[in-house]
């Protein structure tokens, strides 16, 4: 079996550089050219097909190997955050404001050089990789996009592979877990109407404030009242607004938030629960309330057998103490709408150390992980891909 974990440490300084200039050169979502245009050359110069401008600012490369086999396409994220960078690296970003605050960086950096390991073995390959380089995956759902663009068309992927670095987790570590991994999104708009007018004459008005305090009150229930205590739900208020003056009743309240499911059916009574309350709470206060739910993203699911050839990759590569599975967040990844449509497995690739100070937060400005992790996210990237393709 070949040796990936060797193969990879060879690009040991060529990630770490592409990294960097990366980070040095954050772009938001859809934005990304500078950074689409470097991986285009990339793949180009080693003998992909490549397509750019997929999604706006995204990049697909096709090796096609030696002999007809399955089609193995491996996702990465590109873009930047609205965060301004407190990290001190010599390598900081020199875009103020924008910073990778998440690790899509090293995630770029990966892709490349999963590219030239790949690259280099296409006539012992049997079958196609597909390497995808996503725009937008803070909020903007590049995914989907990509998805209506068709780039899970010609060829169609078999098997989706796709990591994210993961500072929760200690450097030299990985997570690989069957199942959901992260959550179905959604987001609401609730206005709360009711009918403003002096602070001092409460009676003639039909007050939206207090109303919506009892709605917000009740929104805590949902998860606690009407979803099974062995299952997991979240519905979070994010933002309210309402009244601009202290002595007035004002007309209407705005409140937006957050609903996280896993499991489809839980999903449907948090939806429905969370209409309910909110209508029927408002109504009971006399008010009237729209409420607007927009789903985001669906949930990660992971396929169990595709998730054991990456547990064994992980294995390969970290050693099997070092590879644990039971991950799973309430946060979401638009890889879902990759995910939907082709079996696979998405894992979380610990980044973090604690002793080099490189284990703050994802999307905090003190953000940084250790870049050991991009070495081996290569090395486990190959090696799956490697089980399919080789
Ligand atoms: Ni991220």
């Amino acid at each position: 079996m070949a040796d990936f974990k060797a193969e990879a440490e060879r690009l040991r300084e060529r990630l770490i550089g592409w990294r960097r200039d990366f980070h040095r050169h954050p772009e938001l979502a859809f934005e990304e050219r500078r950074t689409a245009e470097i991986v285009a050359d990339h793949l180009r110069r080693l003998g992909y097909q490549v397509q750019t401008g997929v999604a706006k600012t995204g990049v697909v490369g096709l090796l096609e190997g030696a002999r007809p086999g399955p089609v193995v396409m491996v996702r990465f994220d590109m873009d930047a955050l609205l965060v301004t960078e407190e990290t001190g690296a010599e390598y900081a970003s020199e875009v103020p404001g924008r910073m990778h605050a998440c690790g899509h960086d090293g995630h770029v950096a990966m892709g490349m050089g999963l590219a030239e390991l790949m690259a280099a073995r296409r006539d012992e390959m049997a079958g196609t990789l597909k390497l995808v380089f996503q725009p937008a995956e803070e909020g903007g759902n590049g995914a989907e996009v990509m998805v209506k663009e068709g780039v899970l068309k010609d060829p169609r992927p078999d098997v989706f592979l796709a990591t994210h670095v993961w500072n929760e987790r200690p450097v030299g570590t990985a997570d690989v877990t069957a199942g959901p991994v992260m959550a179905a999104a959604e987001k609401f708009t609730c206005v709360v109407k009711g009918r403003g007018g002096h602070g001092a004459l409460p009676h003639l008005a039909v007050d939206p404030i207090v109303a919506s305090a009892q709605v917000i009150a009740a929104l805590q229930t949902v998860v606690s009242r009407n979803v099974s205590p062995l299952d997991t739900a979240v519905v979070s208020v994010g933002s309210i607004h309402g009244g601009d003056a202290f002595n007035v009743i004002p007309p209407q309240v705005e409140m937006t938030g957050t609903i996280r499911t896993y499991e489809p059916s839980t999903r449907e009574t948090v939806l429905r629960r969370v209409r309910e309350v909110v209508e029927g709470v408002s109504a009971a206060c006399g008010a009237e309330a729209e409420l607007e739910i927009q789903p985001l993203t669906p949930a990660v699911i992971n396929d169990a057998d595709i998730a054991e050839v990456v547990r064994k990759a992980a294995e390969a590569v970290l050693g099997p103490e070092r590879v644990t599975s039971g991950e799973r967040t309430m946060g979401s990844e638009d890889a879902a709408f990759f995910m939907e449509e082709v079996p696979g497995c998405y894992f979380f690739l610990g980044s973090a150390n604690a002793d080099k100070g490189l284990d703050a937060p994802h999307h905090n400005p003190r953000f940084d992980f250790d870049e050991e992790a991009l070495v081996l996210g290569v090395a486990i990237l190959a090696q799956a891909a490697a089980f399919y393709l080789l």
